[in-house]
């Protein structure tokens, strides 16, 4: 058996910096990866990559992402603030460097669409941008904002109003969403992209009962 490493609370506070960012962001886990479209009260579209969108609840059907500290100039959150929209755009496998070019830092009045020759697409009138390029989008609502505390970051609560998905991708029985149909890719730490492969789909688990499969029925 390999030898286990063990890293306590001194171990992690004196880590490097950057070492500790990678290393606490991958030990979670594997993460959801988007990309939020906004746009400002002058017109200028802004997009960026997010890894903490997260689901809160279906019916509302809710989402909460984590924003940095606004010590600096935040986009993202200045434009929802502003506008009270935005769009998740789910990142597949074919546009995975133009989506981590948008967590370089820009100007307000730089777009990352233009940056990274990612299409905005209008689908409303007035609302915030979608990436055409994308498979999975949602067009969503602030509804609220939590801050935490005990580091400066803040959890912003959005409501989801309209869903578009490509035919063929949805279980048009139960409603599941096989994000492997959409080459949908997962976000490893704060710079790896991974395509995860679906190994099965369980039944609603009961205390008494056995395991078994959906998908091989
Ligand atoms: C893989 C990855 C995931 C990220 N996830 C988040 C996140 O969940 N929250 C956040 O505030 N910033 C996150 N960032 C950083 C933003 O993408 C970056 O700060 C970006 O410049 C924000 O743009 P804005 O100022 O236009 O909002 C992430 C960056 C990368 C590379």
């Amino acid at each position: 058996m390999r030898k286990i490493l063990h890293f306590d609370k001194d171990a992690i506070e004196e880590m490097d910096k950057r070492f500790r960012a990678n290393f606490i962001n991958s030990v979670t886990g594997y993460k959801s990866a988007n990309l939020l479209g906004t746009i400002d009260q002058e017109g200028v579209t802004n997009l960026a990559v997010f890894s903490s969108i997260t689901h809160l609840g279906s019916h509302p059907p809710l989402i909460g992402f984590i924003t940095r500290p606004t010590v600096v100039p935040r986009h993202t959150y200045a434009n929802i603030k502003a506008t009270g929209i935005f769009t998740v755009n789910h990142i597949h496998a074919k546009i995975i460097e133009e989506a981590h070019q948008t967590s370089a830092r820009s100007d307000a009045v730089t777009s990352e669409f233009a940056v990274t020759g990612l299409t905005p697409k209008f689908i409303k009138k007035g609302k915030a941008p979608f990436v055409a390029e994308a498979h999975i989008k949602m067009a969503c609502r602030y509804v609220n904002e939590y801050p935490i505390k005990e580091n400066g970051t803040l959890l912003v609560v959005g409501a989801i109003e309209d869903i578009y998905l490509p035919e063929g991708v949805h279980d048009t029985e139960d409603g599941w969403i096989d994000l492997s149909k959409a080459r949908g890719v997962t976000i490893n730490g704060l710079d790896s992209y991974a395509e995860p492969q679906l190994l099965d789909r369980l039944q609603y688990a009961k205390p008494d009962a056995p395991i078994t499969s959906i998908l091989k029925k």
